[in-house]
């Protein structure tokens, strides 16, 4: 491998650095280092890893009724449905609007008892400051971002709120008509965070909501005037805009010598105060500027959303930030904020959720189809097959788009049903690879230089990416494409686990792929991995109960003409609180290892923890890839006793692909801590005996045998 020299200049002006180097070697160890640091990655409730759907500009409930309807009948899995602000009153948090949105308490109920499904629903930061909520957070003394004196508050603005007038507290514009408030989410005493939680939980006693998206919270405000203008910066309404001090000691957290790149974002008119609040504002009850702090907002908020999401649902539940920092991901997942709906988004989305795995926020994906702009047919297709992929896959529009939920053109809900069919079929893997990284840190969704970081030409893939160290994804990425180029790492062997050959290997190094708009877009399973999966249903909560099965990718010819697999699967209830320590979790874990040679194959289960109250499904199917040899049903024993598998299960010596398959084959709740299935093979029936290959001679051996016997009888 060639050796890179790396070089990094920092231009400081002022403050502390503090620089942690990890060691790895490899590059998943170095994750792993970084995650002892900064914390592992939440574990998602399962139904979190389902297809989520949303839009911004849903008119009312029974529009939203409408497409999960549609969506069901076409039979694509869906598990959790969205509202963006539009249900709020006035766009309030913590409120509905009682009219076109009056439904919604009862909507949750049926997404829960008809549809087994799950509701996320929005929370932006910004809280208006004339209503109930703000009202108890004053009674509380839970604190918002502020101004650092009192002679800085703009007096006209703030006389205009009975609540807040005689508070300090720094006043922007969002989405409500009035002004808004920040919550200080870094408040040193507990009084905002609780504020915070109690709102979710008054809130969720009227509405049943399961997840939390929370968005705006750089934070975002729209209403900051530029420094050099007199136009406020967006909304044209009657609530005053936010000015920052402009002259003197005050304006130097707002006009310091450099800004960062990202000031000049919209132009070179751009400041730091732009879309946000000013640098001179403080929070920690006036103890930190944003100057120094402000990058933690989002993770604040994740932070006591995490504890209020919880609090409120009394079960695991989720939340979505749009802003983070190091250590978000133990507390929240991430969409990678507003795309647009062109190929180059999809691009960089594949990119995106590699780079949040790598800063530990595994629980990742963009908006499908893309969000700004109309997408088109084929676009959609191809981020529907591609974000099936992502452990967070939703489908995210803005208003006055036209709709893209993938019901909406025969080809898209065709693709989405087979993607999503073949995720929710290996949920079992992925969440067991979140599980995975929950407990010992790490990525999911990985890229190729991860696993194989001596092959040089992996460093230039960015658009190819693994499922754990077991699943190769090559995604389509550009318009007019049947097919698609990829690399399948040499020191590796590869099965089809998509159309195209199906269960067969495939060739090494850089090749041409198959892939159509009815097909999967390629995947490969790597040889010597067994993936737990279990059978598909509209929704996760209906597949956890299907069937379990595994899929098997032997390594041939290892030592003495075995043929080998390992793997593991984590499962526990997927909905409850795990306690702060993880490995304490009721769940369950188990290995899996699989050892063929020509006289027989070994598949061995063995229990590694056990949960208590935690029934699984039976293993009911295991699909072999790479079996060489004929097997002899009738010879099948589960931990010495022979089981029946003969009526479906099937090998075809062409593929060579063995399924085995039974009702009730493998019960994983009997009690046992290990499950042999050993099968035997049927060997050819040999005229001479030979020294090596004792099964043969044996059965040659008795067959003589048994001739001379009959003949003596004679
Ligand atoms: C900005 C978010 O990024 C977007 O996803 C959302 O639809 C809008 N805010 C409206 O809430």
């Amino acid at each position: 491998m060639e050796k890179h020299m790396v070089a990094i200049t920092y231009r400081t002006i002022g403050g502390q650095i503090e620089v942690f180097f990890f060691p790895g070697p490899t590059p998943e160890e170095v994750v792993k280092q970084y995650q002892q640091l900064i914390g592992t990655p939440i574990l998602p409730p399962y139904w979190a890893l389902g297809f989520q759907l949303c839009r911004y500009g849903y008119r009312n409930v029974s529009e939203i009724r409408d497409v999960v309807e549609r969506m069901k009948s076409a039979g694509i899995p869906q598990d959790v449905q969205f509202s963006d602000i539009d249900y709020l009153n006035q766009y309030e948090d913590f409120s509905y609007n009682n009219d076109s949105f009056a439904d919604l308490p009862q909507f949750a109920k049926d997404l829960h008892n008809n549809y087994s499904m799950h509701l996320t629903l929005i929370f932006d930061p910004a809280i208006e400051v004339d209503y109930a909520p703000m009202n108890r957070a004053i009674n509380a003394d839970a604190k918002f971002i502020q101004w650092p004196r009192a002679d800085l508050v703009p007096t006209d603005t703030q006389n205009r709120y009975p609540l807040i007038k005689n508070t300090s507290i720094m006043l922007g514009k969002v989405w409500p008509v009035r002004n808004v408030a920040f919550p200080d989410f870094l408040d040193t005493e507990p009084k905002t965070n609780n504020w915070w939680i109690n709102e979710f939980m008054l809130f969720h006693n009227q509405v049943e909501f399961d997840g939390a998206w929370i968005d705006m919270n750089e934070p975002s405000n729209f209403g900051t005037k530029f420094r050099n203008s007199t136009t406020s910066t967006e909304k044209d309404d009657n609530a005053p805009d936010l000015e920052c001090p402009k002259v003197g000691n005050d304006s130097k957290w707002d006009l310091p010598p450099y800004e960062t790149q990202a000031s000049f974002f919209y132009g070179n008119d751009g400041h730091l105060e732009g879309k946000t609040l000013c640098m001179i504002g403080k929070w920690g009850r006036n103890k930190y500027y944003l100057y120094d702090s402000k990058s933690l907002y989002g993770w604040a908020e994740s932070f006591a959303t995490h504890k209020a999401i919880r609090n409120a649902t009394g079960k695991r539940g989720i939340s979505i930030s749009r802003s983070t920092f190091p250590s978000s991901g133990k507390y929240a997942g991430h969409w990678l904020g507003d795309n647009t709906a062109r190929w180059e988004d999809l691009r960089s989305s594949v990119i995106g959720a590699q780079e949040f795995n790598i800063f530990g926020i595994p629980y990742v994906g963009s908006d499908i189809c893309g969000f700004g702009q109309n997408t088109t047919e084929e676009l959609c297709l191809r981020w529907q097959q591609m974000g099936a992929f992502h452990s967070f896959s939703r489908n995210h529009n803005d208003k006055n788009m036209a709709p893209q939920d993938p019901t909406r053109w025969t080809t898209v809900a065709a693709a989405a049903r087979k993607a999503n069919l073949f995720r929710y079929r290996h949920l079992p893997y992925l969440y067991s690879l979140h599980f995975k990284a929950s407990l010992f840190g790490g990525t999911v969704v990985r890229p190729l230089f991860f696993e194989f970081p001596a092959d040089d030409f992996v460093h230039q893939i960015s658009y190819q990416f693994l499922w754990g160290s077991s699943m190769l994804i090559i995604p389509v990425l550009e318009s007019n494409k049947t097919t698609v180029d990829g690399y399948l790492p040499s020191t590796a062997t590869w099965y089809s686990l998509y159309d195209a050959g199906y269960g067969q290997k495939a060739p090494n190094g850089n090749s041409t792929f198959s892939a159509p708009w009815d097909s999967l877009i390629p995947v490969f399973l790597r040889a010597g991995s067994i993936l737990p999966r279990q059978t598909p249903a509209q929704t996760t909560v209906l597949a956890r109960k299907n069937r379990f099965e595994i899929v098997i990718g032997l390594l041939n010819d290892v030592g003495n003409g075995h043929s080998i697999a390992n793997g593991e699967l984590y499962w526990d209830d997927g909905d409850s609180i795990p306690p702060a320590d993880l490995s304490t979790h009721n769940f369950h874990s188990f290995i899996f290892s699989f050892d063929a040679t020509s006289q027989n194959a070994t598949f061995i289960i063995t229990k590694t923890k056990t949960a208590t109250n935690l029934p699984l499904p039976a293993l009911e199917n295991i699909e072999i890839f790479g079996y060489q040899w004929t097997p002899d049903f009738s010879t099948a024993t589960l931990n010495g006793n022979s089981t029946d598998i003969t009526t479906l299960s099937t090998y075809n010596s062409t593929s060579q692909i063995l399924n085995i398959t039974a009702s009730g084959l493998i019960n994983l709740n009997n009690g046992g801590s290990t499950w042999t299935f050993v099968l035997a093979n049927n060997l050819p029936i040999q005229t001479t005996t030979h020294t090596n290959g004792g099964g043969s001679a044996e059965k040659t051996f008795t067959i003589l045998l048994g001739f001379f016997i009959l003949f003596f009888v004679i």
